[in-house]
């Protein structure tokens, strides 16, 4: 694996791999890498000759007082994670170097941006959008690998490429869950005890909605309710939003639901928000977990 900060140094060796018709693949990180990224990684790995994977702590997707400053950095560790998942090229770059200028030119993807997340963070996705915008146009990947666990960055992500005819097709990765069901996240490691142990609720708040919908609950506000009363059982969780939406608008389902859904959750146990969420289909959803 080589390793570059640098802009023109990682587009060489990109072009050098592409030169030999590879397939290039992109898995965009900001580090503080776990399980879940891991299976981006292999994933990439198992269909692509070359791997990139970059890791960038993109400052302009955080809000004024979001964990910017605490966000966990560890590029060594990063690194060697990286390393054993095949990676082939490791692009960590400065923030002089992907923001020159300050960030200046921005993508906005409205619309499918606009609630939840976007709501509650104004200015995330559009950080997010650029931030990738950028990495794509850097890496130029046949390949990108997104996880499903941030479902409305992907949905994000895929009207972006769509809308402005990237050549990149985007690759959706099913949620990587602990044992108990806690899909994991960089963010985990600051939940204490008793918080750990409180954020299954937004796990089976899910997989309570979703065996309702199997057993053939059709009705948006009787799977909303499921959804909040089964938070309501833990204290701990303050929720941001618990809702079920139609998978592609990401607008609330109203009726009986029509269509593919999806139910997402936002919910914060002190200081920390988590999200989380389950497509409500009637197959098996793949459930990996850490452990075989
Ligand atoms: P980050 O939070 O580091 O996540 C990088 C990728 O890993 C994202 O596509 C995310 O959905 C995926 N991921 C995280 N936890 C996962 C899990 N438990 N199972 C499967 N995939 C998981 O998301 C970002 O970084 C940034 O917003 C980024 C896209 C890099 C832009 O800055």
């Amino acid at each position: 694996m080589r390793t570059f900060d640098t802009i023109s140094s990682l587009r060489a060796a990109v072009r050098a791999a592409r030169g030999d018709r590879r397939a290039i693949g992109f898995v965009p990180t900001m580090g503080a890498l776990h399980a879940g990224h891991v299976a981006l990684l292999q994933r990439a790995r198992a269909e692509c000759d070359y791997v990139v994977m970059s890791v960038f702590v993109n400052p302009t997707q955080f809000g004024p007082t979001e964990d910017f400053q605490k966000y966990p950095r560890d590029l060594r560790e990063d690194s060697a994670t990286a390393q054993s998942a095949g990676v082939d090229a490791l692009f960590a770059p400065t923030e002089d170097e992907m923001y020159p200028d300050g960030p200046r030119v921005t993508v906005d993807v409205p619309e499918v941006a606009s609630r939840w997340e976007g709501a509650v963070r104004p200015g995330h996705f559009c950080g997010v959008a650029t931030v990738c915008a950028k990495l794509f146009n850097i890496v130029q990947p046949d390949r990108a690998y997104f996880g499903q666990k941030d479902y409305q960055q992907l949905k994000v992500i895929q009207r972006l490429v769509f809308d402005l005819f990237l050549p990149l097709t985007v690759v959706a990765v099913p949620t990587l869950r602990e044992d108990d069901g806690l899909a994991m996240s960089s963010r985990n490691r600051f939940l204490s005890a008793e918080e750990r142990a409180a954020s299954t609720v937004l796990n089976s708040a899910l997989r309570a909605a979703l065996d309702r919908f199997r057993t053939g609950e059709q009705s948006a506000s009787a799977l909303n309710a499921v959804l909040r009363e089964r938070l309501a059982e833990e204290p701990r969780a303050q929720i941001d939003y618990a809702v079920v939406v139609n998978a592609e608008t990401l607008e609330p389902a109203v009726g009986a639901i029509a269509g593919r859904a999806v139910a997402l959750i936002a919910a914060r146990l002190g200081a920390v928000r988590l999200i989380d969420n389950m497509l409500l289909d009637n197959g098996a959803e793949s459930r990996p977990t850490a452990s075989p």
